[in-house]
């Protein structure tokens, strides 16, 4: 019986895997120059770890995927890492070197609906920077960020951000938006009726045309952000612009989790064909959530990517680099019975550091050379009986078709010389 994939899912595997490992290497490289080091998280976690009092994030309320394990406990596929990374500190009492700078890899689940760009699980690259409550911690963040996507050449990407302020501007922020939403919300839509009740900042997020008209005359946070969270936000502006990163103020960014004060950021794909991919990278700044989650009252920075998203960007903009991901030597045994002579010239080629296979079934030489073609090989090394005899090897050149016969005792010396000569 054939099994499909599981809907929001995805197989990822031949080249397209080789890209998601080069997006992966280079976003790692460049963080661990910044001093991050890497944390490896459950992806499997109580679902007490994300549901904290009061969420009212859609992510928590409504796509976790939430199941009881075999002795009742509800336990969640992470939806983010950020909580993870948090609770790991916490546990392993890492709060006596501040600051903590982790960054992960790997996949989060989300019961969203499918479409380009969105999937159920999908891969995070994200960081998170620790223990000090630093307007220069969060600029810096945001630097890395920036940085990241120029080293694997994303740059049709706008930066948005926008403060949330400190909790006594947030809240006096949302006592203003409840009194403005009040008249209205009869008429808005049902996710936006609930919004209402839990948490009005939410509101802003709705993607509804109709309900996007009211929100657009909402009162803006900035008028009621105190003048401490005002320096702050005005500090970030100017640094900003003194690091030439270009970006745009987004009144009602928000971000879809709840543990944000203060800056808040995300990169939206601009494009010419207009593709909505949603946002390729967000993060912001938080207070509470380390206190929440059991540790001191520190604060933390982050963002996170998603690699799918890079991924399906680069290569809707064919800026996805050659990677040389062919054989060096396939080896050819002529008759049935040069094969084990081959098997241990197989391994003596990927002693010496090669990329080798070798045909172990008996095929035709045409039958083998269009398989070394298809696998784009490099080299083709044919091994008959007076190869063996002689005990020499004929190496094929697959593009210029131009074969030379090395002893075994020179394939060392004599493959770096033929290598770096037809190169
Ligand atoms: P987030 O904005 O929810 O933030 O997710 C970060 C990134 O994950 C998004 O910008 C997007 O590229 C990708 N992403 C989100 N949902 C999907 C989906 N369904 N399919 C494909 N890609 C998706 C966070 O998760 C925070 N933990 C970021 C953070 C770190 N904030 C502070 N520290």
């Amino acid at each position: 019986m054939k099994i499909q994939l599981v809907k929001g899912t995805h197989d990822i595997f031949g080249q397209e895997m080789i890209y998601y490992q080069y997006i992966a290497n280079a976003l790692s490289a460049l963080v661990e120059k910044y001093n991050y080091s890497k944390f490896d998280t459950p992806i499997l976690e109580h679902a007490s770890l994300f549901q904290r009092k009061n969420d009212s994030s859609d992510i928590v309320r409504k796509q976790m995927y939430i199941f009881n394990d075999l002795k009742n406990r509800p336990l969640t596929l992470r939806p983010e890492c950020t909580p993870g990374v948090v609770r790991c500190l916490v546990n392993n009492n890492l709060n006596y070197d501040y600051p903590i700078k982790a960054y992960y890899l790997g996949p989060v689940f989300r019961y969203e609906n499918p479409k380009y760009g969105t999937y159920r699980q999908f891969i995070q690259f994200g960081v998170e920077n620790i223990g000090l409550n630093n307007v220069y911690v969060d600029i810096e963040t945001i630097l890395l960020s920036y940085k990241l996507l120029q080293q694997i050449k994303l740059n049709n990407l706008i930066l948005k951000i926008n403060s949330l302020g400190d909790l006594e501007s947030r809240e006096k922020y949302i006592q203003a938006l409840k009194k403005f939403f009040a008249q209205f919300i009869q008429n808005m839509c049902d996710d936006c009726q609930e919004r209402f009740k839990i948490n009005p900042l939410r509101i802003l997020d709705c993607k509804d045309l109709k309900d996007q008209k009211i929100i657009q005359n909402a009162p803006k946070i900035t008028d009621y952000l105190n003048s401490e969270s005002k320096n702050r936000f005005e500090k970030t502006k100017q640094m900003l612009a003194k690091l030439n990163i270009p970006y745009e103020i987004d009144e009602n960014l928000v971000r879809g989790l709840d543990y944000y004060s203060h800056i808040v950021f995300e990169y939206q794909y601009i494009n010419n064909k207009k593709i909505n991919i949603g946002a390729i990278c967000g993060g912001g700044h938080y207070d509470n959530l380390v206190s929440e989650l059991g540790g001191p009252k520190i604060s933390g920075v982050g963002f996170a990517f998603g690699i799918e998203r890079i991924f399906n960007i680069l290569k809707e903009e064919n800026t996805l680099p050659k990677i040389d991901d062919n054989f060096d030597f396939i080896i050819m045994p002529i008759n049935e019975n040069n094969i084990e002579y081959c098997f241990f010239l197989n391994e003596k080629l990927k002693k010496l550091n090669y990329k080798t296979e070798v045909f172990f079934e008996k095929k035709s030489l045409k039958s083998m050379f269009h398989t070394i073609e298809k696998k784009n090989g490099k080299y083709a090394v044919i091994v008959g009986d007076n190869e063996i005899k002689n005990q020499e090897v004929i190496i094929k050149n697959m593009k210029s078709r131009k074969e030379t016969k090395i002893l075994i005792q020179d394939l060392e010396k004599k493959l770096i010389q033929l290598i770096k000569h037809e190169n």
